[in-house]
């Protein structure tokens, strides 16, 4: 898809987030994956099969959209809930993307919770940042980047990003990312 370069002219407006819920009120959208969405993204695949047939395909995480144009020039943001739990060993992750337009980068304000955000380049560079509450994450242009909770509550973060970024999973999705985040004796391994 060929995104657009025209910059709409839109009135100025605010809206009310509630920070400790993560949600975002007048969002746009609001995007829903479940555990059954995450197929092929594990490690462990019939534990996240198990997770589906017996927690009914649970919310695994969810995004509210700003009601703000994909245009170049604009300012997207959003709020990102992830959910805690382990798919087997491994914490809560969400698919992870490249930005379409991948030159544009991203910041994430950690609100609520504990995680990594995961990254990772093109030529296999890897690198992660902690998540915690204050913690605000810088995700260059070129970097594909995941969140992962590792904490016991759901990790909440608001997102901004260029208006013409885009998402790309496709790439991603077959690459993977070099590291995982598992949960080994109480603590959190990366391996
Ligand atoms: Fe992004």
């Amino acid at each position: 898809m060929q995104l657009s370069r025209i910059t709409s002219m839109i009135e100025p407006f605010a809206l009310q987030l509630d920070l400790a819920a993560g949600t975002m009120a007048g969002a746009e959208s609001c995007i829903a994956r479940r555990a059954s969405d995450m197929r092929g993204y594990y490690a462990d695949e019939s534990a996240l099969e198990r997770l589906i047939r017996e927690q009914q395909d649970p919310v695994h995480y969810e995004t509210f959209e700003s009601p703000v144009p994909e245009e170049y020039g604009q300012v997207k943001f959003c709020i990102s809930k992830l959910y805690p739990g382990l798919v087997g060993d491994e914490y809560f992750m969400t698919k992870g993307h490249y930005h379409q337009t991948a030159e544009t980068g991203e910041i994430y304000l950690c609100l609520r919770g504990q995680g990594l955000m995961m990254m990772k380049t093109a030529q296999g560079v890897c690198n992660w940042q902690e998540f915690a509450p204050g913690r605000l994450v810088y995700a260059p242009p070129f970097w594909a980047h995941r969140s992962i909770n590792t904490g016991c509550e759901p990790l909440i973060s608001l997102c901004m990003y260029p208006g013409d970024a885009g998402h790309n999973y496709g790439d991603i999705r077959t690459e993977g990312f070099p590291k995982r985040a598992f949960q080994r004796d109480g603590k959190v391994a990366i391996v």
